[in-house]
C-alpha cells in the first residue's frame, strides 16, 4: 500500500522535528499496512524552503536509518506546493512525486479560481499532471458550494458524468459556474488525492461527507494520509484504542 502524500521527513516544515520521531512514524506506518510512503514537504515561500536537493538528502538519510531499524518502508520523493502568488518561482525546477508525472498542489484559502488556473496551466504546459491534494479540504469550490447546497449535488454530479460522456441532462449555465475550477480540473485530467483522515472525520462532518461525496463521483485517484507526526498516524489508525 502506498501513501501518496506524507510529512515524514524531520526539519524539512511541520512534520516531525527530529529523525527519532520520524523513525517511530514510519514504524507505525508500516504497522498500519503501508510498504511505499511519499515523502512531499511543504514548499511555501517565507515558511517552508527547503529545495528539492536537500529533500533527496533528507529522504536518503532517512531511508538508510529505516533500514537500519529494519522498518521495511520504501521512501520516494515528492512536494506539496502551495498554489500562491509565489508557485511561479518554482516553475522552473518543479518536482514531481519520484517515477511519476503527478506535482502535489495545494489550494491556499481565499485565491481566486483564475490565479489557479493559470498556475495549473503552467504546470501542464510541461507535461506534467497537477494533482490536487484533498480537495474535500478546498473551501474555494467544495465546502459552501456542494455540501451545503443539496442542488448543487445534483448539478455536479450531471456535470461530471456529462464531462465522461454520460448522457445525463445539462444543468443550466449559472449552476454550472459555480464548481467551474473542480471540473475544469476533472476535463483536463487531472489527478486528486484524498486524505485518509478526511473519511475519519478527524477534520469534522463537513469535511467527511464532501470527501464521501467525491468518492461517490469518482473524483480520487490516489489516497495518502497527509501525517505530520507519530500521533497523528496512531490517531488516524487508532492504534492508542488498541494498546
Ligand atoms: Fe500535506
Amino acid at each position: 500500500m502506498t501513501d501518496y502524500h506524507c510529512h515524514l521527513l524531520p526539519g524539512i516544515d511541520d512534520g516531525p522535528s527530529s529523525v527519532d520521531e520520524s523513525i517511530e512514524m514510519a514504524r507505525l506506518l508500516s504497522k498500519a499496512g503501508y510498504d511505499t510512503v511519499y515523502c512531499t514537504p511543504h514548499l511555501i515561500k517565507g515558511r517552508y524552503e527547503a529545495d528539492n536537493n536537500s529533500v533527496k538528502k533528507s529522504i536518503n538519510d532517512l531511508q538508510e536509518a529505516l533500514n537500519r531499524n529494519g522498518i521495511p518502508l520504501k521512501l520516494l520523493h515528492g512536494r506539496e506546493y502551495y498554489l500562491d502568488s509565489n508557485f511561479m518561482d518554482y516553475l522552473d525546477d518543479l518536482m514531481p512525486l519520484e517515477n511519476t508525472s503527478n506535482v502535489l498542489i495545494e489550494i491556499p484559502p481565499h485565491t481566486y479560481p483564475g490565479m489557479v488556473e493559470d498556475s495549473l496551466s503552467a504546470i501542464m504546459r510541461q507535461n506534467l499532471t497537477p494533482m490536487l491534494a484533498h480537495p474535500e479540504r478546498c473551501e474555494l469550490f467544495v465546502e459552501k458550494k456542494i455540501t451545503d447546497v443539496p442542488r448543487k449535488k445534483a448539478t455536479l454530479k450531471s456535470l461530471f458524468h456529462r464531462i465522461n460522456s454520460s448522457p445525463l441532462p445539462l444543468p443550466r449555465q449559472e449552476e454550472e459556474s459555480d464548481n467551474k475550477l473542480l471540473l475544469w480540473m476533472i476535463g483536463n485530467k487531472c489527478a486528486f488525492q484524498s486524505n485518509l483522515p478526511s473519511f475519519k472525520g478527524i477534520y469534522g462532518e463537513k469535511i467527511q461527507a464532501t470527501a464521501q461525496y467525491l468518492d461517490s463521483l469518482g473524483v480520487y485517484t490516489h489516497s495518502g494520509t497527509d501525517a505530520h507526526s507519530p500521533g497523528g498516524v496512531k490517531k488516524l489508525f487508532g492504534f492508542d484504542e488498541l494498546q
